[in-house]
């Protein structure tokens, strides 16, 4: 079981319109493949946490990696875990309007906090969302802030 976190920026091609099809695809596509994970998107800023077999997901990444529809691929984390983080979830996805409540519901369904390379991951996507779009808020005052890092 491996993990890829990675963040990227949308082309102006990956409408919202777009975006529902590519998740809707996704979704198909990773429940084949036992792959699971989120995607996050604040305006043309993507994170995706991708988890599954190691094969599976690096073939599944390479495809995602020259996919046009995005630019900039980066990756911030990758490597071997114990378990998936959110097994039951094929591709989550979060958008600038339900960012505020996505660490609650990612915290949930990992049934705890979040690991730290994940919740770091998030956290800083969070900020720099939130920073760029002034009239997204975490829904109470420390909402978006998990403590307690879980190790994995
Ligand atoms: C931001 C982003 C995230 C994506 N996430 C996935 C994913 O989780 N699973 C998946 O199968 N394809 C995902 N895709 C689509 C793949 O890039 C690609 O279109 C899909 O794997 C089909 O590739 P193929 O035509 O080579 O079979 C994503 C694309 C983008 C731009």
């Amino acid at each position: 079981m491996r993990r890829i976190i990675y963040r990227s920026l949308a082309a102006p091609a990956l409408d919202k319109a777009e975006m529902f099809r590519l998740v809707y695809h996704a979704r198909m596509a990773n429940e084949a493949k036992g792959l699971s994970g989120v995607l996050l998107q604040c305006e043309q800023h993507l994170l995706q946490i991708l988890e599954g077999e190691t094969w599976k997901l690096f073939a599944a990444f390479e495809a995602i990696r020259r996919d046009p529809r995005h630019t900039a691929v980066e990756v911030m984390f990758e490597r071997s875990i114990p378990q998936a983080t959110f097994p039951h979830w094929p591709m989550r996805y979060f958008d600038e309007r339900h960012i505020a409540k996505a660490l609650t519901l990612m915290q949930a369904e990992a049934g705890g906090p979040l690991c730290s390379p994940v919740e770091e991951a998030v956290r800083a996507f969070f900020v720099e969302g939130f920073a760029a779009h002034e009239t997204v808020r975490p829904s109470r005052p420390g909402a978006a802030r998990p403590s307690f890092p879980r190790l994995c």
